[in-house]
């Protein structure tokens, strides 16, 4: 099957998104055909390099950096071990840095691109169905400050991004589910088609069926692509895609970053934006209840019920989405629709809160 390709077409750069099953074992042409530098440096973590690596090697990227795996090791000096290894090797301004991993790996390495000589060309190759779908697609990068996630980072595009679905055959089935939540996001913020999609097709999905999977993927993609294309910097029409991510936010944060994964966190987190929604009466109770049970489809989640309303609020007011002191909510009008409010009473999250399951 032939590639699919896809533009990103942002101000700052317009580059192309590959797709396919099986690309790793034509990356070397393939970098050369979207002209990327031919000094390349490629960062990742020893699990993945274990399983995948030798698929880059065999393209002359025999020499990784590799950097811790986990979230905790998403900080600065993971930046720097990348920098001090672009120095040593006398990396010139026209390398290229590419990043080959799930979101950590393409926001921390991808971080040390923006920075290293003020910025050299990007390329993901993001190996995680969250990165696939989401973190390798519209240039943010960063790491996170003891203080807080994602508190220091860059806006950097990529060159090019090379997302090759056969490396999903060894995610983690955790980690895997965890990315499906950010495809039914996209389902619910803007394609009713991708949505019915994800349910209709559950069983092969989890099967990871190269062709359903395809589907799936290309679809998000185009939609974040879209929406990045709209508005690079997330002054507007990007926020929506941040559906499910005020109270997810909150929710991991509560938990110390360590009881859930990301997605799991969203998932909750859209199911209180979109009981907010229903209170509102701005969503048909029809629809959060397929919301619901498409969730629930995936199987179960870690649980909330020690986690109470009180905490949750607190930490949604120290979340970078309070705009103006006011708190942001995404929420859902119907499926693949949302409107942005900020208006949300603390009474009426309570509420949404409590009928998710949280502690009063
Ligand atoms: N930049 C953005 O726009 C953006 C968007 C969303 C999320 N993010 C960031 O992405 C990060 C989460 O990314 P993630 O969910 O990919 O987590 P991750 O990078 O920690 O990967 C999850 C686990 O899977 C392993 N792994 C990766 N590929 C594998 C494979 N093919 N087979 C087996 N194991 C594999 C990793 O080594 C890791 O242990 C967070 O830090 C989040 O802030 C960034
Ligand atoms: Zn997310």
């Amino acid at each position: 099957m032939d590639p699919i390709r896809l533009d990103v077409d942002t101000p700052s750069r317009r580059y192309t998104l590959t797709l396919g099953h099986g690309l790793l074992d034509r990356l070397a042409p393939l970098l050369d055909e979207a002209d990327v530098p031919a000094r390349r440096f490629v960062v990742s973590n020893a699990l993945v390099w274990r399983l995948h690596g030798s698929r880059l090697a065999s393209a002359g990227l025999d020499r990784p950096i590799l950097l811790a795996d986990g979230e905790r090791h998403k900080q600065m000096p993971g930046v720097s071990r990348v920098h001090d290894a672009l120095i040593r090797a006398n990396a010139e301004r026209s390398s290229a840095l590419i990043t080959f991993g799930g979101g950590v790996i393409g926001d921390m390495a991808g971080f040390a691109a923006a920075t290293y000589l003020r910025g050299i060309a990007l390329v993901h190759v993001p190996t995680t169905l969250l990165a696939q779908v989401d973190s390798a697609i519209g240039g943010k990068v960063g790491v996170n400050h003891p203080l807080g996630k994602n508190l220091i980072g860059a806006f950097h595009q990529p060159h090019a991004v090379f997302i090759d679905t056969s490396v999903l055959a060894t995610l983690p089935r955790r980690e895997f589910r965890a990315g499906l939540y950010e495809v039914i996001k996209y389902g619910m913020t803007s394609s009713p088609g991708l949505f019915d999609r994800v349910a209709h097709d559950l069983a092969a999905v989890f099967a990871r069926d190269p062709q359903v999977l395809t589907a799936l993927i290309t679809e998000s993609c185009r939609i974040k692509a879209t929406v990045v294309a709209a508005d690079e910097r997330e002054a507007g029409l990007r926020r929506i895609l941040n559906f499910g991510h005020t109270a997810g936010h909150a929710l991991e944060a509560v938990t110390k970053y360590r009881r859930f994964r990301h997605g799991e966190a969203v998932a909750y987190g859209m199911l209180v934006a979109a009981e907010l929604s229903v209170l509102r009466g701005a969503l048909a109770d029809l629809d959060r209840k397929a919301l619901a049970d498409l969730i629930a489809s995936l199987g179960p989640l870690p649980s909330i019920a020690d986690v109470s309303a009180s905490q949750m609020i607190d930490a949604m007011q120290h979340d970078k989405k309070m705009v103006g002191g006011r708190l942001h909510f995404v929420l859902p009008t119907a499926i693949g629709a949302t409107t942005i409010v900020d208006d949300v009473a603390d009474s009426e999250i309570r509420t949404a809160l409590d009928k998710v399951g949280f502690r009063k």
